[in-house]
């Protein structure tokens, strides 16, 4: 047996069959072919699966494909404004968080989630929001400077978070 999953995805609805044990991750590479969302752990450990569900940061490893149906997703690929990239992707650039990448998406859409939320977040608040996102490479210190570069960049003002990481 398929489900017909009817979901908006990066604002344009799709409607595409899956098995009913489809992950959203899976529905969104596979079947879709967007694959900027990344599969690592698939047990919804390493938040590189990341994407906006209804508005939320969710792993999407673990969520059903049939569980979309109706839903706003966006992934990665929906941040950009044709070729100019999204504050947060051109952020991470600029500071040099990106090593091997493969975290990267995931964490762009957590802090993407944070900034819509909170305009002038605290370490705190960053540190939680980024919490279910694993870097292996980075040692993280380049990813907090990016987020405070990003948020400086769309709110226009200087947040003076110095880059602290995580071990
Ligand atoms: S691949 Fe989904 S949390 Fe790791
Ligand atoms: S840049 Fe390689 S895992 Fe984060």
């Amino acid at each position: 047996m398929t489900l017909t999953i009817n979901v908006t995805v990066n604002g344009k609805s799709v409607s595409a069959d899956a098995e009913p044990s489809t992950s959203l991750l899976e529905f969104l590479r596979d079947v879709l072919n967007y694959k900027g969302t990344k599969l690592c752990c698939n047990t919804g450990e390493c938040g590189a699966c990341t994407v906006l569900f209804n508005g939320k940061p969710v792993n999407s490893c673990v969520v059903p494909a049939a569980d979309a149906v109706g839903a706003q997703v966006v992934t990665v690929e929906g941040l950009a404004d044709g070729e100019k990239l999204h504050p947060v992707q051109q952020a991470f650039i600029d500071t040099g968080a990106v090593q091997c990448g493969y975290c990267t998406p995931g964490f762009i859409i957590s802090v993407k989630a944070l900034l819509d939320r909170t305009k002038r977040p605290t370490p705190a608040e960053i540190e939680e929001a980024v919490s279910g996102n694993i870097c292996r490479c980075t040692g993280y210190a380049k990813i907090v400077d990016a987020i405070a570069l990003a948020a400086e960049r769309m709110e226009g003002s200087t947040l003076g978070i110095a880059s602290g990481g995580r071990s």
